[in-house]
């Protein structure tokens, strides 16, 4: 059994065969998954994908790059609809991404602690996003004291020390099909080092597919692939990296 920490298929390209998707990867071994939103509109795309699939768990949150004229209201939102829903299992993904010319860097750290807040007052997990911004997001985790909610390190782009340093305060570690590019060498690293009771499986999809399917629509299917990879770094069958993956995923997400 594969969990999929991470999914967006609220996203327009799954729009023509969302349904079939869905049914496609359960038969491949993926009975859980948790779709994140990433912008208002998600909010609301991901309360549906719930209502439409029962092996669904969703996550609230807004992402750095969509805070352009963000406000309380859509916080007050986002508190109302994970109260009333405990399919709602975490905040996310929320973060800064300091990538390309994004919203101002103050505006982010803003909306990051703003929602930090907010899944301490919901007593949820987080999903982090950084990109580019491996200090201030470590920094900032640790002044609001984060360790607290627990959460993932959603599509891990850091360095193996910052890895370790993540996993000592207890967050898990997203790995997703970035860990089969030739490229990917820094994150085949940070699976190998660290502790397989830490990592979790994630497609991002429909971003970020794996070889040899780089470049194309993601599905949680293709978490087999990814399994794969990382069984090899460390040495292990597949089946005991799905196994403990999966139990770290309900732990993560405090479902029993
Ligand atoms: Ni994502």
């Amino acid at each position: 059994m594969i969990f999929d920490t991470h999914c967006h298929y609220d996203d327009r390209r799954y729009d023509e065969d969302r349904d079939q998707v869905i049914e496609e990867i359960g038969r491949e071994g993926v009975s859980l998954f948790v779709n994140v939103s990433a912008d208002r509109e998600s909010l609301k795309g991901t309360l549906k994908i719930l209502e439409r699939f029962p092996s669904a768990y969703g996550a609230l949150g807004i992402h750095p790059s969509e805070i352009e004229g963000l406000d309380e209201s859509v916080m007050e939102e986002i508190a109302e609809k994970t109260r009333g829903n405990d399919r709602i299992v975490a905040i996310g993904e929320i973060g800064l991404d300091y990538w390309e010319e994004g919203p101002d860097r103050k505006d982010q750290i803003f909306w990051f602690k703003r929602q930090l807040e907010l899944a301490r007052e919901l007593d949820k997990p987080v999903i982090i996003h950084s990109r580019d911004a491996v200090q201030d997001t470590y920094d900032v985790l640790d002044e609001c004291r984060a360790e607290e909610m627990g959460g993932v390190i959603h599509c891990f782009s850091a360095s193996p020390e910052m890895a370790l340093r993540y996993v000592k305060k207890g967050f898990f570690i997203g790995i997703g099909g970035v860990v089969t590019f030739k490229n990917g060498k820094t994150l085949k690293e940070v699976a190998r080092v660290t502790p397989l009771e830490n990592i979790v499986l994630e497609t991002d999809c429909p971003y970020l597919s794996p070889v040899p399917h780089r470049g194309e629509r993601n599905h949680s299917g293709y978490l087999n692939l990814v399994a794969e990879a990382i069984a090899e770094i460390k040495g292990i069958s597949k089946e005991e990296v799905c196994d403990q993956t999966f139990k770290n995923a309900k732990r993560l997400y405090r479902i029993n």
